[in-house]
């Protein structure tokens, strides 16, 4: 069975390698008899994995020992309120959507300020960050790394005079090196470049955890309580941890994220130079914002997007169709995608243009 380019936003592609090692190892894992989904989550085995993935990860990221790795559940979305019961007062930039989540969920406790943004121009650009507009009473600012609907990406963390950056890094981790001392927390639903949605991983600077929190802020809720159980305080996504941990293993195995950033960036201008040198298709976003995991794009002339997208469809190219609220276009190219997907879109593409011009 011919395999589809799946340009979904996420839950996204997946590396064929790892999907062959999941199949091949499903029923029966490690001669346990059992599948990864059947194992005790406080077994040996399923610790052995717990601990290869923070470990990979670690290697991955050059995570300083002066910060926590912890595998949660509830997505990229339950961060944006649990940041703000952690942490305290957020200073937000609003460069799109989910960086207006984030915020709105700090605003509905009280925690959240906007100072920064980018929505004057339709998120067409990252703002540039002045510390002195970062409000006095700020405990934190808070980012979208890289915005998955509008396809912009903060490529420099910016100044916070002091204060501890959190950045939502859900649609770029691992694709390209990080510095992570540069962060104070970082978090990424695992859809896109870690592994099967549902797990979210966080890395913090242990000094940022709240060694006591008001009593309305649930256990479940302190990062705390997650650190001193080692992602084990209840039942984890382990089979999505379990696959995470494959995925890190394939990166590893590619040559790490140096390597992967290549490629990436080889495919992303693959796609922005089909889409500058045509006068069919028009990318608005400030060319050094751009980001090399989402590619929106529309079609001068609009009625023809939703052929595009059925022709793009019967071609074994998936998922092409922006986000609801935006429209349009957009090819998400995380790590799986190989640089074959990125070539038969363009290929596409200039098919597409031939016939409908
Ligand atoms: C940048 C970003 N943040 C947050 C989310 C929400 O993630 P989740 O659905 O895991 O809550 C997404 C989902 O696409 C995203 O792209």
């Amino acid at each position: 069975m011919a395999r589809a380019y799946n340009f979904c936003a996420g839950p996204a592609m997946l590396p064929e390698e790892v999907l062959q090692k999941v199949r091949h190892e499903l029923l029966d894992y490690a001669s346990s008899g059992m599948s990864v989904m059947e194992l005790s989550h406080r077994s040996d085995a399923f610790k052995d994995i717990l601990s290869e993935a923070e470990e990979r990860l670690r290697r991955l990221l050059s995570i300083p020992e002066d910060y926590c790795v912890l595998f949660l559940q509830g997505g990229a979305s339950l961060q944006f309120p649990m940041v703000p019961m952690n942490l305290g007062k957020g200073a937000y930039v609003i460069t799109g959507r989910w960086a207006q989540k984030a915020y709105e969920a700090a605003k509905l406790q009280g925690r959240g300020e906007a100072f920064a943004g980018s929505a004057d121009r339709d998120f067409e650009y990252i703002p540039k960050i002045d510390p002195s507009e970062i409000p006095g009473d700020a405990d934190f600012v808070h980012i979208c790394d890289n915005n998955t609907l509008y396809g912009t990406k903060f490529f420099k963390p910016p100044e916070t005079g002091g204060r501890p950056l959190v950045s939502d890094m859900s649609s770029c981790i691992l694709s390209a090196p990080v510095d992570v001392g540069k962060y104070g927390l970082i978090y990424a639903g695992a859809q896109k470049n870690i592994g099967p949605a549902g797990l979210c991983v966080v890395i913090m600077k242990k000094s940022l955890i709240p060694e006591d929190l008001p009593g309305s802020v649930p256990l479940m809720l302190r990062y705390k309580t997650y650190y001193e159980h080692g992602s084990l305080y209840n039942t984890p996504p382990t089979f999505s941890v379990y696959v995470a941990n494959l995925v890190f293993r394939w990166l590893e195995e590619k040559g790490g994220l140096a390597a992967m950033e290549e490629v990436n960036k080889a495919k992303a201008q693959l796609l922005y130079d089909a889409i500058e040198e045509s006068a069919f298709y028009v990318n608005k976003i400030s060319p050094r914002d751009r980001s090399i995991m989402n590619v929106p794009f529309r079609l001068r002339n609009r009625t023809l997007e939703p052929l595009f997208l059925a022709e793009a469809e019967k071609a074994g190219l998936n998922n092409l169709k922006g986000h609801w609220s935006v429209g349009g276009i957009r090819a998400s190219i995380y790590n799986a995608m190989p640089m074959e997907g990125v070539e038969a879109l363009v290929s596409f593409m200039r098919e597409f243009e031939k016939n409908n011009i």
